[in-house]
């Protein structure tokens, strides 16, 4: 694996859950982030996936340095940035830019896009000569195939998709090495969605940039991603290359999403099992005991209920080693990966 450009460790995000409006007493806490764990290596792109409410964008949140964790660490390159402050931590925050889900609403549509793109200029002036901006700014539309001569435009001129491009050029402006992409196409239409990360792709190589790409899907995150991580209520239960992911997923809740994206061909629809899981995510007010997949999972036992699964290489694989051999926080990893044909249309909604 590269070099690391990022590790995050313990990394936990607890909002407190207050009642009344004049004591506001604390009542307890929204377990938003509830201990991850990754590494990022330079150039590498880590795919983040998970359901809505997850905790997704607490965590890109945390990582750009606009939230404080609750506990844990972030490393870029060795250095614990969630403990810097002032011109150390500016520095750092250079290196590591945010590109947001919606170019509707992320955009200010009273900047033209002149002032959209170097507005991270202002913030770090010493990164471009006042005299240079205007020249960079050209070069930046440029690079994400938008045309230089558009710069005096606003917003409201653009497509979702250019709109996004002008998000990511914002995004290049300062020469990161990481960029941190919450759901980046999510807003798209279905037809764009693939040129955008297509965009992504080349800027990636182009440039020597390392991404955490999240997404709803894993369907989304699969050709951009030399590893993913799956996360379920405000932690990741998965996590391995895009084979380990897709073809030998060991985790109930990844073999659960995978079974609900869809399948091209016909043949390969036909032998698959689709696994509609029973009730709701619980809240992450009141997240269950022991493993917090298990008010779910129909592989659950007593066990699950009492001990915390790692997310590690589960007992049984250890020894043979091959592509299920991955991280995986399920006591139960290395029983059988496909699901029991009972399974079919048990539970009460479309999960
Ligand atoms: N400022 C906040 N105060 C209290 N709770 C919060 C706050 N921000 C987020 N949450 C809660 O934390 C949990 C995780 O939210 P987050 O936005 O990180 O999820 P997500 O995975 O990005 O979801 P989505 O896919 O809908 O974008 C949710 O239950 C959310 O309601
Ligand atoms: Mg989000």
């Amino acid at each position: 694996m590269a070099e690391s450009v990022l590790e995050v460790s313990g990394l936990v995000k607890h909002y407190p859950l207050t009642r009344g409006v004049v004591f506001r007493k604390q009542v307890g806490a929204v377990r938003a982030v509830d201990g991850v764990d990754f590494r990022l290596g330079r150039g590498e792109t880590l795919g983040i996936v998970g359901e809505s409410g997850c905790g997704k964008s607490t965590v890109a949140r945390m990582l750009v340095n606009l939230e404080r964790p609750t506990a844990g660490s972030i490393r870029y390159k060795g250095e614990d940035i969630t403990r810097l402050s002032g011109r150390a931590l500016k520095a750092v925050r250079r290196n590591i830019q945010m590109v947001f889900q919606d170019p509707y609403t992320s955009l200010n549509p009273r900047m033209t896009v002149g002032d959209i793109v170097g507005e991270p200029y202002d913030i770090h002036p010493e990164a471009a000569p006042k005299g240079d901006r205007r020249r960079r700014v050209r070069e930046l539309l440029d690079v994400v195939g938008l045309n230089p001569e558009h710069i005096n435009r606003y917003p409201h001129q653009f497509s979702g998709g250019q709109r996004q491009r002008i998000g990511i050029a914002r995004g290049l402006a300062l020469r990161p090495e990481v960029i941190v992409a919450d759901e980046p196409v999510s807003a798209l239409d279905v037809s764009v969605q693939a040129q955008v990360v297509n965009l992504m792709g080349r800027l990636q190589s182009e440039f020597g940039l390392a991404y955490v790409f999240i997404a709803h899907d894993l369907s989304i995150v699969r050709h951009i991603s030399d590893r993913v991580g799956v996360m379920y209520l405000g932690r990741i239960v998965e996590t391995g290359t895009d084979t380990e992911i897709y073809e030998h997923p060991t985790h109930p809740y990844t073999q659960a999403l995978l079974s609900a994206v869809p399948v091209p061909d016909p043949e390969a629809r036909e032998h698959r099992e689709r696994i509609i899981l029973s009730g709701d995510v619980p809240s992450p007010t009141d997240v269950p005991s022991g493993c917090r997949f298990r008010t779910r999972c129909w592989k659950a036992r007593e066990r699950c209920a009492r001990e915390v699964p790692a997310l590690a290489v589960p007992a049984g694989f250890g020894a043979t080693g091959g592509p299920a051999a991955h991280d995986s926080a399920c006591h139960f990893a290395a029983e059988r990966a496909v699901v029991p044909a009972a399974v079919e249309g048990h539970g009460d909604g479309p999960g």
